[in-house]
Formats: structure tokens, C-alpha cells, sequence
């Protein structure tokens, strides 16, 4: 746990201080350079295939939107009619996606900050991770499978940064030139380094590949 508090508190100084405004402007509509437009084209291809695997209909199920950012995936969510649970452990995100959510669908979500993995929040029919545990070693995404699973009926879609040679040359490169500031290194996991660790079944669903944004989503089950 240890590992797992220290990583979260460099994530929530990176999105609540360092990368607010940036990460405000990414997920708007706003203009952004060419790369940063194949990271958004990225994204939305991979929050449509996460919900892909949620019933179309979600009228009746709690859905944890577990670290929901501006909250893109919850405001799909919440038009789907899911009653959407939207915990970040950034307080600034947080206040942005309350401000981004249309009016008509605030019945339907409850936003709170702090930890995803949080008990109080309750139990769930699913939970959604979108690039919200890319930050983690393969034992603390483990264990908040774990954390996460005992609590919920159905399956806890999530998505990991895959093992690709561009990734991995990322990665190392950022071992051998750690940056003076706080800001959370990606590391990358193939699906089998994180099953030992987690209670349960783990199924790929797709990858995503487009630019910048590589990502990989997979699913588990308890
Ligand atoms: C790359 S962003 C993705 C945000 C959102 N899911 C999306 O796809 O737009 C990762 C988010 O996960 C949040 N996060 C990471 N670890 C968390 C934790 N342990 N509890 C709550 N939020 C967390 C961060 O604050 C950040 O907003």
C-alpha cells in the first residue's frame, strides 16, 4: 500500500496542480495541436469501446466512474440512465466535470473526491477505469481489482498501457532521466504480469492505437 499511496499522491499533484489546465483543454473541444488531436481521436475510441461492454440500457445500475477526470465517461454513462458514482482524487477535476455535466443528466451522478477505491462509496454493477490506473505497478492494480471487484456484480472494465516497443523505450527512457518534478511515470503491463495479482479473470478486450495514445483494455471479473 505503501507504493499505492505514494504513486496516487504524485497522480493528484500532476491533474489537481501541474497538468489542470492542459488536461482541461485536451478533453474540450478546443483547438489542440495535431498530436494532441490523435491523443483525443484515441480516447473517445477507447471510451466507446469500454462502454461496448455495458448493456445499452443502464437504467438501474450504479456505475463507479473510477477516476473520472472531466468527466467524459460518466456524462456517456449517465445518458445510458446508469446512476453514475464519479470519484477523483483530484478536487480541480472534479469541479470541472460538475461544470461540463448538462444540466439534465446531474440527477443521475454523484461526484466525489477522493480514492476510487474508497468502501464508503458502496457497491457497484460496474466500474469504469479509463487510463486511471496506467500509473500503477502491475501489484497495486491487483489489488484494486480486488478492492474494487469484491464490491461490484459485474465486470470492472479498465484500460492499461500495453507492453509496445514505443512504450517500453518511454519507459526506460524516463528511468534514466527521471524528471526533476512530481509528475507520475506510465509503466506499462502486459495483461499476464497483473493477473497474479489479482483475485479473479482477466479478459483483453481491444487496443487502441492512434498517434500518441496507445492504450489497451481489458476486463475483469471476480
Ligand atoms: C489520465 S486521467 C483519465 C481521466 C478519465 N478517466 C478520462 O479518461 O478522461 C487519470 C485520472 O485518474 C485519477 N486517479 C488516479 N488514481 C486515482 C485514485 N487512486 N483515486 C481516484 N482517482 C484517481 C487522476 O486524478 C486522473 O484524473
Amino acid at each position: 500500500m505503501a507504493d499505492y499511496s505514494a504513486t496516487r499522491d504524485r497522480v493528484e499533484h500532476y491533474f489537481d496542480k501541474s497538468a489542470t489546465k492542459v488536461w482541461d483543454r485536451l478533453t474540450s473541444d478546443a483547438p489542440v495541436s495535431r498530436i494532441r488531436q490523435t491523443v483525443r481521436e484515441g480516447r473517445d475510441r477507447m471510451r466507446a469501446t469500454m462502454l461496448g461492454r455495458l448493456p445499452a440500457d443502464l437504467r438501474g445500475c450504479r456505475v463507479l466512474d473510477a477516476g473520472c477526470g472531466t468527466g467524459a465517461m460518466t456524462e456517456e454513462l449517465a445518458r445510458r440512465g446508469a446512476d453514475v458514482v464519479a470519484v477523483d482524487i483530484s478536487p480541480q477535476l472534479i469541479g470541472i466535470a460538475q461544470k461540463r455535466l448538462p444540466a439534465p443528466l446531474a440527477r443521475h451522478v454523484t461526484f466525489a473526491a477522493g480514492d476510487m477505491t474508497d468502501p464508503s462509496h458502496g457497491r457497484f454493477d460496474f466500474v469504469m477505469a479509463m487510463d486511471s490506473l496506467i500509473y500503477y505497478s502491475a501489484a497495486d492494480i491487483g489489488a484494486v481489482l480486488g478492492r474494487l471487484g469484491s464490491r461490484t456484480r459485474g465486470g470492472v472494465v479498465f484500460t492499461v498501457a500495453p507492453r509496445t516497443p514505443f512504450l517500453m523505450a518511454f519507459f526506460t527512457l524516463g528511468k534514466l532521466f527521471p524528471r526533476a518534478d512530481r509528475s507520475p511515470t506510465m509503466i506499462p503491463h502486459a495483461m499476464e504480469q497483473i493477473a497474479p495479482h489479482a483475485p479473479g479473470r482477466l479478459a483483453r478486450i481491444g487496443r487502441v492505437t492512434r498517434g500518441f495514445y496507445i492504450s489497451e483494455c481489458l476486463e475483469y471479473r471476480p
